[in-house]
């Protein structure tokens, strides 16, 4: 499988490598979407064109890949926030399952290209069945954006590196924005509390141009991680789909072997691999989990392992000793997500610059999977 066509179009500018320059489109593509979801004026939050979040019970999200993950997020948030129940799955496995989804349920697909074939497949299921389907897509034109009966598009632009970064933002971004909508129309927060997410919203691209500044330093730890056999990354919360984001970023384009895990699962797994030689890549804002992330950082170090922890200044200051730190930008919770992503992006990036891989056409994988 080629590059799509419309790469030819697209220049890298001063960046080697698509990815690169995408990594650093993030906080236009960022804002790009938020605008289509977000009046910052009124303060208010809506899907574009309209939902109606009182008419349906729960949602079952299907994706694969980056868009999985990107889903994952998004159940924190409509759950926390909307109280609104929310499945997600990897579309492979519920299209075959014979799942048993109950009316009232919204369907949402999220792709970055609306035609990965399982994705689809899933989607077309749901319809079958009668539920009201929606797409959040980055190709406005593709199939699951016309057969899904509400399209919500992310404005991320044409992504050619196959490891997707700014799309899997962008698709953050519009679940973020549409489980402010839902817990607003469902009154579960007041008109002065949605103000003030959608402000935290509205700060969302510059924290994350702001976060692009941790470069020097994952620049500076990628020689030790390009090293390493086996790479593990925990997270609690939204932290822990970004964690397994991390590990997929990894493995894709260094083609070293990663891991994420649920920091809480730390002792019923993979406390086992840790020794000298695995480093351990923690993300853990300062947020209602910190606390018990630091017990599973010292546990880590107690056992001679390697813990680099990706946090803000607060984290950053209570880290436990042996911890190497990056810091990235001090944002709220809701956002969080966006803001921490570039570290993992980046830090993927230069460690396969320093292996020599091909960052942008890694062997084996194609950036739209037509066929299953
Ligand atoms: C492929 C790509 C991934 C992507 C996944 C889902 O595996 O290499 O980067 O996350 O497909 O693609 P989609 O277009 O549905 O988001």
């Amino acid at each position: 499988r080629t590059v799509p066509a419309s790469a030819a179009l697209v220049e890298k500018g001063n960046y080697r490598h698509f990815m690169e320059k995408e990594i650093h489109d993030q906080p236009d593509s960022c804002r790009n979407t938020l605008s289509a979801y977000l009046d910052p004026i009124a303060g208010k939050a809506h899907a574009p064109g309209g939902f109606d979040f009182t008419a349906i019970d729960r949602i079952q999200i299907v994706a694969c890949g980056t868009a999985s993950y990107a889903g994952q997020i998004g159940r924190y948030l409509f759950e926390r926030l909307a109280g609104l129940p929310v499945d997600v799955e990897i579309a492979s496995e519920f299209r075959y399952r014979d799942p048993a989804v109950a009316k009232g349920t919204l369907a949402v697909a999220v792709s970055q290209s609306g035609e990965t074939a399982d994705t689809l497949a899933a989607l077309r299921w749901c319809k079958d069945k009668g539920l009201t389907t929606a797409a959040i897509v980055n190709a406005h034109q593709s199939t699951m954006a016309r057969e899904a009966d509400v399209m919500w598009p992310t404005h991320a632009g044409p992504e050619i590196g196959v490891a997707s970064t700014k799309a899997f933002t962008a698709q953050v971004s519009v679940l973020t924005a549409l489980a402010v909508a839902a817990a607003a129309q469902r009154g579960r927060i007041d008109a002065a509390q949605e103000a003030a997410l959608v402000a935290h919203l509205l700060e969302a691209p510059r924290l994350l141009a702001e976060s692009l500044h941790v470069e020097d330093a994952i620049h500076a730890i990628a020689p030790e991680i390009a090293k390493a056999r086996d790479v593990l990354y925990l997270g609690r919360g939204p932290m822990y789909p970004l964690a397994l984001e991390g590990a997929l970023k990894l493995k894709e384009i260094s083609y070293i072997h990663a891991e994420g895990y649920a920091a809480g699962e730390l002792k019923h797994g993979p406390i086992a691999l840790v020794d000298e030689q695995t480093p351990v890549i923690v993300i853990a804002p300062t947020d209602d989990f910190f606390e018990k992330t630091v017990s599973n950082m010292s546990e880590v170090i107690a056992r001679g392992g390697r813990v680099i922890l990706i946090t803000d200044a607060q984290g950053a200051a209570h880290a436990p000793e042996g911890a190497r730190v990056i810091t990235a930008p001090t944002c709220d919770p809701v956002i969080a997500p966006l803001v921490m992503a570039a570290s993992i992006q980046l830090l993927a990036y230069h460690v396969a610059v320093i292996k020599g891989a091909d960052v942008d056409q890694p062997r084996n994988l194609a950036k739209s999977v037509t066929v299953e």
